[in-house]
């Protein structure tokens, strides 16, 4: 199924002014960005270290100085070229090897089991559920040992609040859900943990370990 996200990130401008958005500023933005670092930063922190790490969608590379403190090599793969363009730029000043190219989570180019994890942040959300399968797929499919991905997730309240803003091209899943993709392509969903607003904030990591 097509989705807008795939077209919506293409340009310069955007992967500039990417982290400079409103949704970054004024004091519930700086919020959002202090739990995302708190939340990725403790995540990153339990991976074995010198991992080979795919980052997907890696976007403009703003998570991988968190994913450089685990990783021997980072791989990115995001398929904005200017995403693209900007990560590439980032990634110089990294002492680890890096491999930042354009590249579809539908269809990694990467061989089966050729890193140790995958962390995926902000994409499923964009997605149609069957593609989220399809992206689920993959991620089991070139991981060794685990995949950490987030999730737009309802619970009662936040599934109130999300409809009340009448989302256009938002896809939301069920927890229930995370167990029964991972599952699916052979991964065990660990935990679930929040990385968004309180109580009307949906998003979530789910952390799966490769069975
Ligand atoms: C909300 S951004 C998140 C980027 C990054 N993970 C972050 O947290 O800053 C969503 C990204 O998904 C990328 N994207 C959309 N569809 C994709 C696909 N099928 N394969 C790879 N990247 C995709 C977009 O280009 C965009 O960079």
């Amino acid at each position: 199924m097509s989705y807008s996200a795939r077209e919506d990130y293409q340009s310069d401008e955007t992967a500039e002014g990417y982290e400079s958005r409103a949704m970054y500023s004024g004091f519930l933005g700086r919020r959002r960005v202090k739990i995302e670092n708190k939340v990725i930063g403790a995540l990153v922190d339990a991976l074995d270290p010198q991992s080979v790490i795919l980052d997907c969608p890696c976007g403009n590379g703003r998570w991988q100085p968190v994913l450089e403190k685990k990783a021997s090599k980072i791989i990115g793969r995001d398929i904005s070229k200017g995403m693209i363009k900007y990560a590439q730029n980032r990634a110089k000043a990294f002492t680890v090897k890096t491999d930042i190219a354009l590249g579809d989570a539908e269809n990694i180019d990467l061989a089966d089991n050729s890193v140790d994890y995958t962390f995926s942040y902000a994409l499923m959300k964009h997605l149609p559920v069957p593609n989220q399968y399809n992206v689920m797929a993959e991620f089991a499919r070139v991981s060794r040992k685990g995949v950490i991905c987030s999730f737009a997730v309802l619970s009662p309240l936040s599934w109130m609040y999300w409809r009340s803003r009448r989302q256009v091209e938002s896809f939301p899943v069920i927890p229930e859900e995370l167990e029964f993709m991972g599952k699916r392509y052979g991964l065990e969903l660990e935990k679930i943990v929040k990385v968004s607003q309180p109580i009307i904030g949906l998003e979530y990591f789910a952390v799966f370990k490769k069975v």
